[in-house]
């Protein structure tokens, strides 16, 4: 076969991409792979649909654009903004051509649902209603702490946490500039009052809390990369611990997580023989939420795994990230580990490309192409 070449599908506005830094380590990884990768956007694929507009690093390091013939395989990169161009990124998607090593997800709330529906999945899944003042009574009584969170969120943006507090209700979260926010209300008709207005733009899931303090009033949780690897299979690369900031709702970086390796974070707390435990069950999880995310939205190449193991060891599935960023492991010095994850999906579409989407799930195949 000729050498392969790789789309990669993301926002640009003129030589301006989404994630310039990324798409610089990824299409070195392409030439050392042997493949060639380009970065398009839905606006660089000429009217005839055979060539597309597509964008590589000169020798000095510049983006430089050329025409290029349909690519053998695309990996979608295009990451949700609310914007117009997110739009047209979504119709664009329904009619391109392409064959695409990754399928879109839906929304957290749509991803809760088909989970759900499966049975080998509950053990990992904290409980999960659409938000609204019955459901959130409703969970109230249920937990004594919740999450209320965008079905649209990323990022850690406006996420609320409800806690029962002495006869009252403490909330902590953070808002849409992810500045922090803390409240506390005698009533629950304040605590309603209050989450309605918060809720009020955009629809909200609320979530069973969990108790993720393993490290004294901090948040903690665990990613971990799941991906397919160039035979077609999928494959953990890896997974690390990040230390939400204290007094903080939330982990995630942008809000002053911090990232620390997985073992020498367990083993103090659980021992050498449960910390094994935990990571097998939550290898597990990641593989199954895989398996069963796509036999329902088809195709996929990795998933960034948010999990949180509770004060008790127990593992949960917090959320499931489509497009995951991968510098925790950069972050943790693993650099081994943040060279496959950028290596992965790419050999994993060079396989696609060679075996143009015949690979190993025919019915899966089949069932997709059939509900068009
Ligand atoms: N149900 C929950 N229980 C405990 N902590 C949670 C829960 N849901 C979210 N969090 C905390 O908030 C962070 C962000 O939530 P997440 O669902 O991953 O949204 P985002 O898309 O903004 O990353 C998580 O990484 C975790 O630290
Ligand atoms: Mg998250």
């Amino acid at each position: 076969m000729k050498r392969p070449t790789i789309g990669i599908l993301t926002w640009r506005e003129g030589k301006r991409f989404a994630e310039p830094t990324y798409f610089r380590r990824l299409l070195k990884a392409g030439q050392e792979l042997g493949c060639t990768a380009f970065l398009f956007s839905p606006k660089d694929v000429l009217a005839s649909g055979k060539q597309v507009r597509g964008y590589v690093l000169d020798a000095n390091g510049k983006w430089q654009s050329r025409l290029f013939d349909r690519p053998d395989a695309v990996f979608d990169r295009y990451r949700y903004t609310p914007t117009q161009a997110f739009k047209d990124y979504v119709a664009f998607r329904r009619t391109s051509p392409f064959l695409y090593a990754n399928n879109r997800l839906a929304n957290k709330w749509r991803v809760h649902e088909v989970l759900h529906r499966d049975s080998r999945m509950h053990r990992w899944l904290p409980e999960t209603l659409l938000y609204n003042r019955q459901n959130l009574i409703k969970m109230l009584g249920r937990h004594s702490l919740l999450y209320v969170k965008p079905l649209n969120g990323t990022g850690g943006r406006n996420i609320l946490s409800i806690e029962k507090h002495g006869g009252g209700y403490r909330l902590l979260g953070r808002d849409k500039q992810r500045a922090k926010i803390s409240k506390v209300f005698s009533d629950i008709s304040a605590v309603l009052r209050w989450t309605d207005r918060w809720t009020r733009q955009e629809k909200y899931i609320v979530q069973q809390g969990l108790r993720l303090q393993l490290v004294p009033a901090r948040a903690v949780d665990m990613r971990l990369l799941i991906q397919k690897n160039g035979q077609g299979e999928w494959s953990i690369t890896g997974h690390g611990f990040r230390v939400g900031g204290e007094r903080s709702a939330t982990s995630n970086l942008h809000g002053g997580g911090k990232a620390v390796p997985v073992p020498a974070f367990l083993k103090p707390k659980f021992g050498e023989e449960r910390s094994a435990q935990i990571v097998r069950d939550c290898e597990d999880l990641a593989h199954q939420t895989a398996e069963t995310l796509e036999d329902h939205f088809g195709r996929m190449v990795e998933f960034g795994l948010d999990i949180g193991i509770d004060v008790d060891g127990r593992a949960w599935l917090i959320e499931v990230n489509p497009k995951p960023a991968r510098e925790i492991f950069r972050e943790m010095g693993a650099t081994e580990q943040y060279k496959r994850a950028i290596q992965r999906p790419l050999e994993y579409a060079i396989y696609l490309a060679k075996t143009q989407g015949r690979e190993g799930r025919e019915p899966l195949l089949k069932r997709k192409v059939a509900s068009r």
